[in-house]
């Protein structure tokens, strides 16, 4: 286990004169951490603390709910991408996927995630709220840009769309204009990855874990994996658990926030890492009950005997647009093969691990990815 701190991006330096050169050394800073963490901590003094608490209260209120309830809120049929998805139903990818396995075996044993080849579906619940704009042209992936779910329940519906729509505002926010500083940090015009997910399918993504059933040391409530979009955002969670992996290091990283002010966490997803050619990897993940989630349960307890024993991520998950073409950035993949070529010139890549970042539609990537994990057919 590692003990390195994630480089801080500040968001405000940026908003507060794009053109300064503070403002340019930080938006290098978030490209550079990308590059070698696939993830940093943003501060953004417009995200308000109290907005995160009203958020998890809500979803902690709305996963205590009896499952037939719950189960109303399901769209199998539209690939889960709407609505809820109860635990047990995600595979995490990389128990049966062998270049993730791989990955696991490149790793330092000391620095491997816990086991997952025995591990079955996540026992995670999560909700699925979007939060996309309507393109303004007739798009080929509708299945991708469906209408939302609002929970039906009393004390939940009216508290519902008022409370996500701003906690997901924030979050939207705060991931876009860090899609322009890492375009800036990468030397590219600032528009670039903004334009391209304009209308991208983005989504207010809370998971939910019951710590009453799955609280024993050593769970696995999210197998280790990445994500299939651009860039993940999360706020800070009640409970620790949270393990990212830098992946030009190979260390894994327990996620901890400062322990005040408004921090939030960036994650690199597969769209990013084929759009930079393989410069920006996407960081693999898992969330576990270890010592640190078992301290704040016994605090939560203590502290909010009333309350439910749910662990609540505050995920939210920004896309490229559905039809965008999805194909590495030339200057990016050249300086993606410039890195890979020390690296093998070290001895610390094999030749033949080359991935090959086929042009397609961000769509097309979406629905690859989604039968990879069990949840369309
Ligand atoms: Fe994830």
């Amino acid at each position: 286990m590692s003990d390195v701190i994630l480089p801080i991006v500040d968001l405000d330096v940026f908003l507060s004169n794009p053109d300064s050169e503070a403002s340019v050394k930080e938006c290098k800073k978030a490209a550079d951490a990308l590059i070698t963490y696939g993830a940093l901590l943003l501060h953004d003094s417009r995200v308000s603390e109290e907005d995160n608490n009203t958020f998890l209260d809500l979803i902690e209120d709305y996963f205590a709910q009896p499952e037939e309830l719950l189960k109303k809120d399901e769209r199998p049929e539209l690939g889960y991408q709407v609505g809820v998805t109860l635990e047990n139903t995600e595979k995490p990818k990389c128990a049966v996927d062998e270049p993730c396995l791989k990955v696991i075996a490149r790793l330092d044993p000391a620095e491997r995630p816990l086991d997952i080849t025995a591990h079955s579906p996540d026992p995670k619940c999560r909700f699925f709220w979007k939060m996309s704009e309507k393109p303004p042209y007739e798009t080929k992936y509708p299945g991708l840009n469906m209408p939302n779910v609002i929970p039906q329940a009393d004390g939940v519906r009216e508290r519902w769309t008022p409370v996500m729509e701003k906690w997901g505002s924030s979050m939207k926010t705060a991931v876009g204009n860090l899609a322009e500083m890492a375009a800036v940090g990468l030397g590219l015009p600032r528009e670039t990855f903004r334009d391209a997910g304009r209308y991208g399918p983005h989504i207010l993504a809370p998971t939910a874990s019951d710590l009453v059933k799955y609280g024993e040391k050593d769970t696995i409530l999210a197998g280790f994996h990445t994500d299939l979009n651009f860039l993940t955002i999360h706020g800070r969670s009640r409970y620790p658990g949270l393990n990212i992996w830098a992946r030009n290091t190979g260390k894994r990283i327990p996620v901890k926030f400062p322990p005040t002010g408004r921090y939030l966490l960036v994650q690199a997803g597969k769209q990013l890492e084929h759009l930079s050619g393989g410069l920006i990897k996407a960081g693999f993940h898992e969330v576990v009950v270890n010592d640190a989630t078992l301290q704040a349960i016994e605090r939560r307890k203590a502290e909010n005997p009333g309350r439910p024993l749910i662990r609540i991520s505050s995920t939210f998950f920004w896309h490229l647009s559905s039809d965008y073409d999805l194909a590495p950035i030339p200057e990016l993949q050249q300086r993606a093969r410039e890195i890979r070529a020390d690296a093998v010139n070290l001895g610390k890549v094999d030749l033949d691990e080359e991935t090959v970042y086929e042009p397609m539609k961000v769509g097309q990537q979406v629905l690859n990815e989604l039968r990879h994990i069990a949840l369309m057919a």
